[in-house]
């Protein structure tokens, strides 16, 4: 087993996943928000990406991950995020380029809902690892229900 096939040993809970505010700097000439990894999300950033050009309709996401934090912005337009953690879950709506939502390991997480033209950037933790994907439901509801 890699390091990335470890699931952390603090158990996260859906109250960790929060919406977190970010600077802004209001100017006539249009605002600007920026993020510093560890001070404005509670890990160093080791990576970014975006998903766009969603067709209406489409759901991404449906997978948890074992050690990646990420916090996703709404850049431009909306969707929700719809996140589990094997016991309850919760529905965030993103749509303002300000706010975004930290999410811990061991979060089921699907995104839906999509606006036109919606733009959905993530900061990470890690760089990708497929091995720290749970793609299959029934594994991460073993999962998270061990105590892991
Ligand atoms: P995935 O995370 O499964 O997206 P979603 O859950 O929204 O469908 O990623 C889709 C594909 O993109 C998958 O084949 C892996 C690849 N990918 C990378 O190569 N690097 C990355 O940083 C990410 C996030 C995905």
């Amino acid at each position: 087993m890699s390091d990335a096939d470890a699931i952390p040993s603090r158990r996260f809970g859906l109250d960790d996943c929060r919406l977190i505010e970010l600077p802004t700097v209001h100017d006539r000439r249009g605002n600007l928000t920026f993020i510093e990894g560890g001070r404005h999300v509670p890990f160093d950033i080791a990576r970014s990406y975006w998903v766009y050009d969603v067709p209406g309709g489409s759901e991404r996401g449906g997978h948890a991950h074992r050690r990646l934090e990420q916090f996703i912005v709404a850049l431009a337009g909306s969707f929700d995020v719809v996140v589990d953690d094997g016991r309850e879950r919760r529905r965030f709506t993103l749509n303002r380029s300000y706010f975004g939502l930290y999410l811990c390991p061991m979060m089921w997480r699907e995104l839906d809902n999509f606006s036109s033209g919606a733009v959905c950037m993530v900061l990470a933790s890690r760089v990708y690892e497929e091995s720290d994907y749970i793609r299959d439901a029934a594994e991460f509801a073993r999962l998270a229900g061990s105590g892991a």
